[in-house]
């Protein structure tokens, strides 16, 4: 592994860990993205999405440029959820306006008899980001590496693309739950991979993305998601060792199942808008380390009501309690292209001067 300079603001890390920060750490979902025209400069020279984040120079700028811009207290490595799949051959494109595609979508058991596992060299683009980002940082903030759960994975692969509610595979869920099962594995096993190679390559913390959890029951959600959310945490604990980062897991819509999602191994879950920061403190108790969870929206309403939205937020986890630990700031889903660049300032300094 090479040698990086050592990390300046630990602030991240250590609200993950549940240790005394100097000041509340924050950064935000899909910071690098379309709402920076920094961000949309790179994208036009790249020619398409799938060209950006496949070029490690490309990749490594824009996962930058909000660090540059911003007073952020990590950076996160540009890529997608969906180049696992990709990797396995189900040929990612992404339609103008239409969101992200596959060319061979899971259509029989037989096809997921034969995917594979993909190779080191077919995801090195991303490894190779991670250690140029990690290279450029230069010790500034941390870097996050990531992934998409096992399930929220397999909700792209068997539908072909997005959908409001994935009805193809909660079907083969209910008529052939062992065949999903097998899909699944092989999908975990995939993202232990994954990750534990972005480690390797320099990542400082790993996330996992759980976008479609929430449109689980209780019963599926244990069964279908966070066993295998489980599984990779505990492999990558095993296969890391001394060399293990802390971890996030954030479901969209799992905040009904916060007790649960506590023993999954993570050091900290992402909460969405919907879940009360101050109750969900209350229901994992000191467990686990909490990221979220202002409503992306708000940033697109005055700069008085950004302020004080922020300070609810930062109310409903510092008001009450007496562990003052373990709290991230961040959006509860991903910053809306719509949102004004200067309108992200306001929201960080409110953070700060808290
Ligand atoms: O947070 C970051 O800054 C890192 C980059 C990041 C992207 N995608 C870049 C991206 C991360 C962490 C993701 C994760 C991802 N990708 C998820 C899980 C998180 C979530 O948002 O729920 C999911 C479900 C995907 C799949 C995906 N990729 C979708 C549905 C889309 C289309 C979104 C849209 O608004 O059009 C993408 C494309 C994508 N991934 C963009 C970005 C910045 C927009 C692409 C563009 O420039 O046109």
């Amino acid at each position: 592994m090479t040698n990086f300079a050592p990390l300046k603001n630990t602030n991240f890390i250590r609200a993950l860990q549940k240790q005394p920060v100097d000041r509340t750490p924050i950064w935000m979902m899909r910071q690098a993205g379309r709402y920076l025209p920094e961000y949309r400069a790179v994208r036009k020279m790249a020619g398409n999405f799938i060209n950006l984040m496949k070029t490690p120079d490309y990749a490594t700028e824009v996962t930058l440029q909000p660090i540059r811009r911003y007073d952020l207290d990590a950076a996160i490595v540009f890529s997608d959820i969906l180049t696992i799949p990709d990797a396995m051959g189900l040929g990612l494109y992404f339609q103008e306006n239409h969101g992200p595609k596959f060319k061979n979508p899971i259509r029989s058991e037989q096809a997921i008899n034969n995917l594979e596992i993909p190779s080191h060299e077919s995801l090195s683009y991303v490894y190779q980001t991670v250690s140029q980002c990690r290279h450029e940082l230069n010790g500034q903030v941390p870097l996050i590496g990531f992934s998409g759960s096992p399930w929220t994975l397999a909700c792209y692969m068997i539908e072909g693309q997005g959908s409001k509610d994935f009805i193809t595979i909660k079907s083969v869920l209910y008529s052939n739950p062992k065949i999903l099962h097998q899909l699944l594995e092989k999908n975990a096993k995939a993202v232990v991979q994954h990750l534990k190679c972005q480690v390797e390559a320099g990542a400082q913390a790993i996330m996992i993305f759980d976008t479609w959890g929430g449109l689980l029951s209780r019963a599926a959600y244990q069964e279908f998601s966070l066993r295998y959310i489980t599984f990779i945490l505990d492999s990558l604990k095993n296969q890391l060792g001394v060399r293990s980062v802390p971890s996030i897991v954030f479901t969209k819509g799992g905040g009904q199942w916060l007790e649960e999602m506590a023993g999954c191994g993570a050091n900290a879950l992402g909460l969405d808008w919907m879940t009360d920061l101050d109750l969900a403190r209350q229901r994992v108790g000191s467990r686990v380390a909490l990221q979220g969870n202002l409503d992306p929206a708000v940033l697109l309403a005055h700069d008085s009501v950004i302020q004080n939205e922020v300070n609810k937020v930062m109310t409903s986890f510092y008001g009450k309690q007496k562990d003052d630990t373990g709290f991230v700031f961040n959006l509860g889903h991903g910053i809306s292209k719509e949102t004004n660049p200067d309108s992200v300032s306001v929201l960080i300094e409110a953070v700060h001067r808290f």
